[in-house]
Order: structure tokens, then C-alpha cells, then sequence
């Protein structure tokens, strides 16, 4: 396996060395062991960075939030490089628009910004399976983060492609990137595999060569540092708010005696999870921390600086004592906005930082503009059953067990499963699902008619009813694979059996359904006569389709859509999928629409997946500004 794997890279490695010596010049970026700081071109440097993760930005706004951050009087951003979203499917790559990493870097260079980067390949992130993957999970028992064959080969492949692709920005090759990091909190995993972590250190050397700066970063206590750090590998820690400074940088100390002290997650602010409450840290308390890590000398980088949003099904979630998965806004209370606006908080950190160093000269950039373009009316389309043909044209797989997502090859979104009833049941019956393998909800209808959902970990039993032969759909959403922890084996679908009762059922049709390809190409407003919209007067239970446009006006400007009264569900606008919406469980109650979506001369296309139940004027307001905490109204 290990020559397998090094046969790759010594080739690579070869080619590497020459072009390094052709270019390197006097370009330098190392550690003074000596004088504990790191040297620039062999003068001290202390680095102010912040964290921003392209993938949550649409390319669009990329320089827009660099030169907020450069006024802001950062040196360095720091940015993870999701695996996943790179290499959607084994061996093919994107990084075309949204994940046109080349181009993000060019932009943080020209806007005169160092770059830390955080390549995995695991980067947890509250990302989709922390970054890795879904394919992965195709080889069951694959051990994640480990000297699993598999896992490092695939590994192996994917660090030839990126760190390759990268070695033009290296500071060495005039570019822009300082650092590299490998893995991410590796002490955070129960794996504790030192030999995984020196095959990606012999990776990252042979790829980068001899001359670049690699990192590690880990949790603050000694489990985690000892676990995740590694010789050859400068050790660095994190921290937020919470911390005791003197502590922490003792901590880091006792496994770097020498060299600089770094903060490489100093927390701005955190994150938000489904039903839970809106997290905020206060700004006093972050600038005055910052204020006394930038007196120590010590070099910090601010996660977040700004957060984003989790488009699509990107969103990862946790598993501790049950799932729960992340929101769709990523504004993590960072000074930049979800939408990119500067806060307070951003000028009380600027403020700080001109104690140190000089920040630009010149005002920061506005915030962008933003409209309520007010309500949209919306009409029914029809439910998923009547759908399969647009979703699914290939049809079912037939299965006497159901199958999972992996093994079908959806790795994201919905999928539906279906089966007839073996028997008539007049009484509500009991749908069991006994090992808890729902991940992570269904939705059941009978012939059409909604009957209720199982939910992971919290509804397990749930009563039908319907006759012999009746069809039974199980509309099966994945919530977004787990990020962090023991359980990134987060296989998505129907895992294990139902039973009806007692009785297992079997000879499922399993549906894969490409939602986003269907409305990527225009539809339903394509197809739909182009009728004003009639007014529901039942309620819809159960996945049904919406659709309705936003007359353009003229303005393309940034707004927040609020689906009030609405369950959950999923929101596409002009073809780009949003994200999800849950209002009920909160706290999001609003989704982050970025200007550039829209037209200001062409009907603007809404369409709503709503899976529990519409409300009885299904109607959806764009607003002016967000609102993530359920109970304050705005945020
Ligand atoms: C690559 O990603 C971009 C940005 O998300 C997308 O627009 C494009 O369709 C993708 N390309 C392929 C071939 O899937
Ligand atoms: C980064 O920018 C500098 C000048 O601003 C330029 O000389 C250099 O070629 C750029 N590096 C890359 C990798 O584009
Ligand atoms: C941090 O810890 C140090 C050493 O244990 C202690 O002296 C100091 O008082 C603590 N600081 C705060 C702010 O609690
Ligand atoms: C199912 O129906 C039975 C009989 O009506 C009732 O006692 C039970 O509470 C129901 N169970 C659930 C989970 O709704
Ligand atoms: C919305 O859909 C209609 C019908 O397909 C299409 O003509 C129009 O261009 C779409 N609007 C946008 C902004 O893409
Ligand atoms: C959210 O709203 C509740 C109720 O008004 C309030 O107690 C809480 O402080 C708010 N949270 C944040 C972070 O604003």
C-alpha cells in the first residue's frame, strides 16, 4: 500500500524540486525557533488573520469580502478546501465557478492578503461529513481518518490533484500562501492513528517540497494535542473567549518549547443547530482577547471572520448524545455578516488592531444593498408521487431490502422508497423503525395521503393505515452527514429494516431523484402555462411542490426570504438552491438570498419543496434583513 501510494508521488515529487529550485528566489516563509515568531523573507512576521470559506460565498461576492477583511487590517485569511465539494463523484473534479479555487486565490493575492491554507482532507467545518467525501462510504466499514487502504489511496489521489494544482501561490513560487495545514484537530478523533497522520506528512513534503510551512492544529487540552500533533509538524492550538490565554499558550508551549505562540481558531463566534438557540459571543469579550494574544506576539487567526451560508445540502450536523444537524446560515456572529456586512464587532477588532499595526488607510466598504421586495404568492405544483417522472426518469431500483443512499449513488438530497402494503390495516398500525435507521426523516404518505414521519433519534414509531396493496412512499431527506466525532461513518436512507408491527417489509422501488438537475434546467416554470397563480383552499400535507415568481423591479439587491407558517423544506431560487428552511424548529427563520440570483428584467423563478405542511396561503415574503433568532425578531 505505502509503495503504491509514494510510486505516485515521487514522480510528482521530482518534477516538484525542479520547478521549486527554478523559482524560489528569496521568497521565505519559516520559523525562528530562536526569537519564537516566524520570519518573512528573514524578517519577523506576525500574522492577523481570518477565516472565510469560499465554498460559502458565491464567486461573485469573493473580492468584495477580501478587501473587507484587508481594511479591516488583516494580513493573512486562513481557508479550508473541501474535498467534496471538489470531487462530487470519485475521480471527477470541479473547480470551475463557485469552486474556482485558483481564482479565489488569485483574489486574495491581488488584494494584498497572505493565505493559510487548510487542504484536509478532513476539515470538520460543521460541513458535509467534515469535507470527506460521501463516496467514501461506498466500502462500508471504511475507517475515515486512518491507514485504511482505501481511505488513503483515495486520500492519496485527491492530494495529487490539489496540492499540485495549489503549488503555483506557495510564498516560495510568488505566491500568496504561507502555510499549510494537515488534517484538522486530529486529536479531536478517537483514531489516534500516528501512522495516518506520517503518511500525510510524507504527502504534504513530497507534493509542496522541502521548503513549506506545515502546521497542525488541535483542541485545547493535552488528549488532543498529543494525538494531533506531530515532529516535523509545527503544533498549533485553539481557542475561543472561554480560555485562559496563559494557559492555553502553556499548553501549546509544552509541545513547541521554541517557535511562535499561535491561536489558529480564535472563535469570533459559533455556530447554530436545528431547534437549539441562536449562539452570539460578545464583542467586548472577543477584542479584548484579541488585544492581549496580539501583546503576546502571538499570531491568531479569527474563525470565523465571515461565516456564509450553507447553499444547498451543504450543512453538516453533530452526533453526541443524538443528531443534530447544523443550520443553513453559517453567520456564525463573525464581523462579517452571512451577507457580508461589517458589524460593530468588525470595528472594535480594527480598532485593536491599529494598536499593532497599521490598518489601511480609507473607509471600510459598505454593507451591500438590501430590499424587501415583499410577498410572493405561490401555487401548488403537485406532490413528489406525481413528480417521478421529472425526478427520476431512469425509474426505480427494485430491491427486496432497502438500500442506501450510498449504495445507490445519490449521496445528498431526497430520495423516495416505496412499497405496498402486505396487509389491510382498518386501526392506526405501528411503522416501526427498530434499529433507528431512518437517517435522517421520512415522510410517509399512503396512496397519496400523508400519514406522518420518523425522525432519527426522536420518532421511531409512527401509526398508518390503508388497505391491502396500497402504495407506501417514504420520501427519505438527508439532514447532512456528521462533521465532527466518532460517527463521520454517516451513512444516509433507510439503514436497517421496518417493520409493520412485526412484520419486516420488503420489495421496495427505490426512486433517486435529481430535484436540482430538473429545476437547474427550468422546471416546473418552464412547463407551467403561464396562468396567474390560483389560491389553494386546503392545506397540503405532506412533499408537495410550489412554485411562484418574483416580478422584477429593476434592483438585483440582497434580500432574506421568510417562509412563515410554512413546516420544512427546501428552497430553490432561479434555478440555485438555497438551502433549507424549518421555521418551526428554528432558530433560522430566514434565508439568505444573494443580489446577483436575481433579474432585474426576467420573472424570477421561486420554487419550494414543502415536506410536512403548506400553510393555507402559501405565500413567502422577501424582507430587508435576516432574522436568525426565533424569538428576537431580528438578529
Ligand atoms: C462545477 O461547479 C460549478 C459551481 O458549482 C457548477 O456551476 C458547474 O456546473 C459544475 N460543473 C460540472 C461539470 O458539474
Ligand atoms: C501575486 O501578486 C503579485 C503582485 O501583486 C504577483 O507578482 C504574483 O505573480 C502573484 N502571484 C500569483 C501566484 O499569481
Ligand atoms: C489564567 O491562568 C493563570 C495561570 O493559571 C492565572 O494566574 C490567571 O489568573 C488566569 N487568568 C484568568 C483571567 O483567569
Ligand atoms: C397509534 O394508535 C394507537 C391506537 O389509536 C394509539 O394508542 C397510539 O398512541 C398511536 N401511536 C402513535 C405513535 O401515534
Ligand atoms: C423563469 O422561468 C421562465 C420560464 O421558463 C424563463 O423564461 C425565465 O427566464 C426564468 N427566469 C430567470 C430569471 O431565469
Ligand atoms: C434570542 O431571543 C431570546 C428571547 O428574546 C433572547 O432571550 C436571547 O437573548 C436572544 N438570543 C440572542 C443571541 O440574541
Amino acid at each position: 500500500m505505502t509503495v503504491k501510494i509514494c510510486f505516485v508521488l515521487a514522480v510528482n515529487f521530482a518534477y516538484l524540486a525542479v520547478n521549486g529550485n527554478l523559482v524560489n528566489g528569496d521568497r521565505t516563509f519559516s520559523i525562528d525557533y530562536k526569537n519564537n515568531c516566524f520570519l518573512k523573507d528573514g524578517k519577523p512576521f506576525q500574522y492577523i488573520s481570518g477565516s472565510i470559506h469560499y465554498s460559502r460565498i458565491p464567486r461573485y461576492y469573493w473580492k468584495d469580502r477580501l478587501v473587507k477583511m484587508y481594511m479591516a487590517g488583516l494580513n493573512a485569511v486562513q481557508i479550508y478546501v473541501p474535498w467534496n465539494f471538489h470531487e462530487p463523484v470519485q475521480g471527477v473534479y470541479n473547480f470551475t465557478g463557485d469552486r474556482d479555487l485558483g481564482h479565489f486565490l488569485d483574489l486574495a493575492n491581488q488584494t494584498g492578503l497572505l493565505v493559510i491554507l487548510r487542504p484536509g482532507p478532513y476539515i470538520c467545518a460543521e460541513w458535509e461529513m467534515g469535507g470527506l467525501p460521501a463516496w467514501l462510504l461506498e466500502k462500508p466499514n471504511i475507517l475515515l481518518r486512518s491507514s485504511d487502504t482505501d481511505y488513503l489511496q483515495a486520500v492519496c489521489n485527491w492530494l495529487n490533484i490539489l496540492l499540485l494544482k495549489v503549488s503555483p501561490w506557495l510564498y516560495a513560487n510568488k505566491g500568496n500562501i504561507i502555510s499549510v495545514q494537515v488534517e484538522n484537530e486530529y486529536g479531536s478523533y478517537h483514531a489516534c492513528d500516528y501512522n495516518y497522520m506520517r503518511t500525510l506528512q510524507k504527502i504534504f513534503r513530497n507534493l509542496l517540497g522541502a521548503d513549506t510551512l506545515l502546521f497542525t492544529t488541535d483542541g485545547n487540552t493535552d488528549k488532543e494535542m498529543s494525538c494531533g500533533s506531530l515532529q516535523g509538524l509545527y503544533a498549533t492550538i485553539d481557542f475561543g473567549t472561554d480560555a485562559n490565554i496563559t494557559t492555553a499558550f502553556q499548553r501549546q508551549r509544552r509541545f513547541e518549547p521554541h517557535g511562535p505562540l499561535v491561536n489558529s481558531e480564535f472563535y469570533t463566534g459559533w455556530l447554530d443547530h436545528w431547534g437549539e438557540g441562536h449562539a452570539q459571543v460578545d464583542q467586548w469579550k472577543v477584542s479584548k482577547m484579541l488585544r492581549e494574544m496580539l501583546a503576546l506576539g502571538a499570531n491568531v487567526n479569527m474563525y470565523m471572520f465571515e461565516g456564509g451560508t450553507n447553499f444547498g445540502y451543504w450543512n453538516g450536523a453533530d452526533h453526541d448524545t443524538r443528531f443534530r444537524p447544523v443550520v443553513t446560515s453559517y453567520d456564525y456572529d463573525a464581523p462579517l455578516t452571512e451577507a457580508g456586512d461589517p458589524t460593530e464587532k468588525l470595528l472594535l477588532i480594527r480598532d485593536v488592531i491599529k494598536e499593532f499595526r497599521d490598518v489601511p488607510a480609507g473607509p471600510m466598504p459598505p454593507a451591500t444593498p438590501k430590499f424587501g421586495y415583499g410577498f410572493v404568492t405561490l401555487r401548488k405544483v403537485g406532490n413528489i408521487a406525481s413528480l417521478l417522472n421529472t425526478f427520476s426518469p431512469q425509474g426505480p431500483v427494485k430491491s427486496q431490502y432497502p438500500l442506501t443512499f450510498e449504495e445507490m449513488k445519490q449521496y445528498y438530497g431526497y430520495m423516495l422508497y416505496r412499497t405496498k402494503l402486505p396487509r389491510e390495516l382498518r386501526e392506526p398500525t405501528p411503522l416501526i423503525s427498530p434499529l433507528n435507521g431512518v437517517h435522517d426523516r421520512a415522510y410517509v404518505t399512503v396512496n397519496g395521503v400523508y400519514q406522518g414521519m420518523l425522525e432519527r433519534d426522536t420518532t421511531l414509531v409512527m401509526n398508518i393505515s390503508g388497505k391491502q396493496g396500497d402504495t407506501m412512499d417514504l420520501l427519505v431527506e438527508n439532514m447532512g452527514r456528521v462533521n465532527f466525532g466518532s460517527q463521520i461513518n454517516d451513512h444516509k436512507g433507510i439503514l436497517g429494516d421496518l417493520l409493520l408491527v412485526s412484520d419486516v417489509l420488503s420489495n421496495w422501488e427505490i426512486y433517486t431523484l435529481d430535484m436540482d438537475g430538473a429545476i437547474a434546467g427550468g422546471w416546473p416554470h418552464s412547463e407551467a402555462p403561464q396562468s396567474p397563480p390560483v389560491r389553494q383552499k386546503e392545506p397540503s400535507a405532506g412533499p408537495v411542490f410550489y412554485m411562484g415568481t418574483l416580478q422584477p423591479n429593476g434592483l438585483a439587491w440582497d434580500t432574506f426570504l421568510k417562509l412563515n407558517d410554512w413546516s420544512k423544506g427546501q428552497v430553490w431560487i432561479n434555478g440555485v438552491n438555497l438551502g433549507r428552511y424549518w421555521p418551526s424548529r428554528g432558530p433560522q427563520q430566514t434565508l439568505y438570498v444573494p443580489g446577483p440570483l436575481l433579474s432585474t428584467t426576467q420573472p424570477n423563478n421561486i420554487t419550494v419543496l414543502e415536506l410536512e405542511r403548506a400553510p393555507d396561503t402559501p405565500r413567502v415574503l422577501f424582507m430587508d434583513r435576516p432574522q436568525l433568532n426565533r424569538t428576537t425578531g431580528r438578529s
